[in-house]
């Protein structure tokens, strides 16, 4: 098959990038990545040196660069990766969440309509769902919850859900959707809270935590998002929505100590800080279908992933400090600065 990843350059399209590389000899792989803050060609090197992949710098919004490359490239499934994804930035920007995450998206699906492609795969988020009371433990997300979302990010991923679904039913285009947990491993963008802990307390800077550092996210390791992913494009039925998680909820004080005592750095780096507006409590994935349906289930253990995790920051350090030593650092004085 070849398969046109778009955001392949960002950390879980490439980390799909290399499972497509090693898991799928017979596949061929393209990237669609316009390389922005969070694209970067140096986490695709080992990638280019392979001749069943192929890469091509532009944007999903750009219907002409991806007519000409459907045109080119004809491909036979389409994972659309490529999004603005972080729900800080989407608060002092949300145009451009629109822009990428919405139309980006229909331009992405009006070219599949055109080609005849097989599948169209739209990875999605467990934000669309909004968040859950931190006193109802028994309550998790399932793929009947309905759409909910709190901030710009989220609700961009919701109305690309929600056009998904419209392309399927009203043109019986083949989409599948995924909604997953809160990744991490990798190629993760330093901005983000793992990342953002381990090459801070690495170079003995302070930890910003919102609020009480009490809301809870749902961690899975990176290796098993794309598991997913590939079993669904793979075995998938088009029209339906898989979440995907591994049942693993931290609330952010627990993710941060961890990762300080996996690093040997002290807790007392960790400040408390003005919280995100609106920010979200709980997210909790039910996996329950795609475990019934496709026989998926997670093999890294948090414990383990965020071992692995720290390990390859440690081994990587040209990777990180190549970004945060260049436009990075105006971004974290903007967002930090007055909180
Ligand atoms: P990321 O920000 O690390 O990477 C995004 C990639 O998309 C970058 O390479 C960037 O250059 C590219 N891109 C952005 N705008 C583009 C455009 N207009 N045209 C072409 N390329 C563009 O993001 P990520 O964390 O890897 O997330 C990937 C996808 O997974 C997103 O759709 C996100 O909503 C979803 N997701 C992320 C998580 C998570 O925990 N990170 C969890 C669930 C779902
Ligand atoms: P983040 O990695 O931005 O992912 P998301 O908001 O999509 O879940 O943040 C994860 C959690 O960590 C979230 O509850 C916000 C919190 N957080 C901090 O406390 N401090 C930080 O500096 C960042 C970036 C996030």
């Amino acid at each position: 098959m070849k398969i046109l990843v778009t955001g392949g350059a960002g950390f879980i399209g490439s980390n799909f990038v290399y499972y497509l590389l090693k898991n799928h000899l017979e596949d061929t792989v393209v990237c669609l990545d316009d390389l922005t803050y969070a694209g970067n060609l140096s986490t695709l090197k080992e990638a280019l040196e392979n001749d069943r992949f192929t890469f091509v710098k532009g944007n999903i919004a750009d219907r002409d660069l991806v007519d000409s490359l459907f045109d080119r490239e004809r491909p036979d499934v389409v994972v659309n990766f490529a999004a603005e994804s972080h729900v800080d930035r989407s608060i002092l920007d949300p145009g451009l969440f629109l822009t990428t995450n919405v139309m980006g998206t229909q331009v992405m699906m009006d070219a599949c309509r055109r080609y005849k492609t097989g599948r169209f795969h739209q990875v999605s988020t467990d934000e669309v769902y909004g968040d859950l009371p931190l006193d109802r433990p028994d309550l998790f997300f399932t793929e009947q919850t309905p759409i909910h979302a709190s901030s710009p990010y989220s609700a961009s991923k919701a109305s690309a859900d929600l056009l998904a679904g419209a392309y399927h039913r009203t043109y019986g285009l083949p989409v599948t959707i995924s909604r997953c947990s809160n990744n991490y491993g990798p190629f993760h963008f330093p901005e983000k809270l793992i990342p953002l802990i381990i090459t801070r307390a690495l170079a003995d800077e302070t930890i910003p935590v919102y609020g009480t550092g009490e809301n809870v996210r749902d961690w899975l390791y990176v290796e098993d998002h794309c598991s997913a992913i590939d079993l669904i494009i793979r075995k998938g039925t088009p029209g339906e929505v898989y979440n995907i998680g591994g049942h693993n909820e931290r609330t952010n004080i627990d993710v941060v100590k961890t990762v300080l005592a996996e690093l040997g750095k002290p807790e007392s780096l960790i400040t408390y800080v003005t919280d995100r507006p609106g920010h979200d409590m709980r997210y909790a994935i039910d996996p329950a279908k795609i475990g019934r349906e496709l026989g998926w289930q997670p093999t890294t253990r948090f414990e383990e992933g965020i071992a692995k995790t720290v390990r390859w920051y440690l081994e990587h350090r040209e990777w990180w400090e190549e970004i945060i030593s260049g436009e990075y650092r105006n971004y974290y004085e903007k967002m930090y600065a007055s909180r």
